[in-house]
């Protein structure tokens, strides 16, 4: 595996490949990897002939009270991973190598409505500067597809939204969630828990199937099904931000008829936010 850490470098690269007509899929992610991660080159590398993984911390997309800095950055452990995987190109660019005209005053890519909803509503600019960087990512590596993780749902909504509305010649490929045994999805922030709040984690995703086990059974009280699930949340000991029933499509409220549902939570257990969705197809 190569590791280029500029556009220039990694462009050179690519040119090698499209001479051959070899298509490339695109896996964008902050480090830290864990098999959620390593799930997302695996599907990667089945539809494409080469493998670009980034890892790039980015500032745009971390409140001013949120992690930034402490992030975990596991670069070692990182490249071990991606070497194993037979990934071809780990792209590592600085702040200073996305953002050439400062991060606060590059230009914004915001996807309107969808990115102000859940997440967005807790995490003001957030998923601005998802949207900023996901794009520069895609102008800069110009893959045939990108791969993105269920986990992030309303970030994949964002991502799917972008790529249509500015027409980007793009496939965006959705990943199912990797999870532990007992549930709880993989996340970089989990390392955050302590021992009492790993034993209470798996409560969200338990939540979340209660609340779609009866969705399947025929319930439509959503604000009754909602307020149940916060309830749940909180007697697993978490500070929920929220839990939501949505149309899977696009994140509006569902109606009696709507058949394509996803449900989704957010909440704080200790220094973690941890996130987490279903979807229920009825
Ligand atoms: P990061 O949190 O590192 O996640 C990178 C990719 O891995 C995302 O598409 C995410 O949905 C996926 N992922 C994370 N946990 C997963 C799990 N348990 N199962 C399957 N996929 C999982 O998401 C980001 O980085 C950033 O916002 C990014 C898109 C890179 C833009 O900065």
């Amino acid at each position: 595996m190569k590791t280029v850490r500029t556009i220039a470098s990694l462009r050179e690269n690519l040119q090698g490949w499209r001479k051959f007509d070899e298509t490339i899929a695109l896996v964008p992610t902050m480090g830290n990897l864990h098999a959620g991660h390593l799930s997302l080159v695996g599907v990667a590398g089945k539809i494409a002939d080469r493998v670009v993984v980034s890892i790039f911390v980015n500032p745009t997309q971390f409140g001013p009270t949120e992690d930034f800095a402490s992030y975990p950055r596991t670069l070692d452990s990182d490249r071990r991973q991606l070497t194993r995987a037979k990934v071809d190109i780990l792209f590592l660019p600085s702040v200073a190598e996305m953002y050439p005209y400062g991060e606060r005053g590059g230009t914004v890519v915001s996807v309107p409505d969808l990115s102000d909803i859940l997440c967005g509503a807790f995490r003001p600019g957030h998923f601005d500067g998802v949207a900023s960087v996901v794009a520069r990512l895609f102008n800069i590596v110009q893959p045939d597809t990108a791969v993105f993780g269920q986990k992030d749902y309303q970030q994949v909504a964002i991502v799917q939204r972008l790529q249509a509305d500015l027409c980007l010649p793009i496939r965006i490929v959705v990943a199912p969630t990797a999870r532990d045994p007992d549930g709880l999805a993989l996340s970089s922030r989990n390392q955050y828990l302590d021992a009492d709040g790993r034993a209470r984690a798996p409560g969200m995703h338990q939540a979340l199937r209660a609340c779609a086990a009866r969705l399947r059974d025929g319930e439509r009280e959503f604000t009754a099904l909602e307020t149940y699930g916060m309830a749940d949340l909180a007697s697993a000991g978490f500070r929920p931000d929220y839990f939501a029933i949505r149309n899977a499509v696009d994140l509006s409220s569902p109606t009696a008829t709507s058949r394509k549902l996803v449900v989704l939570a957010a909440g704080h257990l200790g220094r973690a936010r941890l996130i987490d969705n279903v979807l229920v197809d009825l």
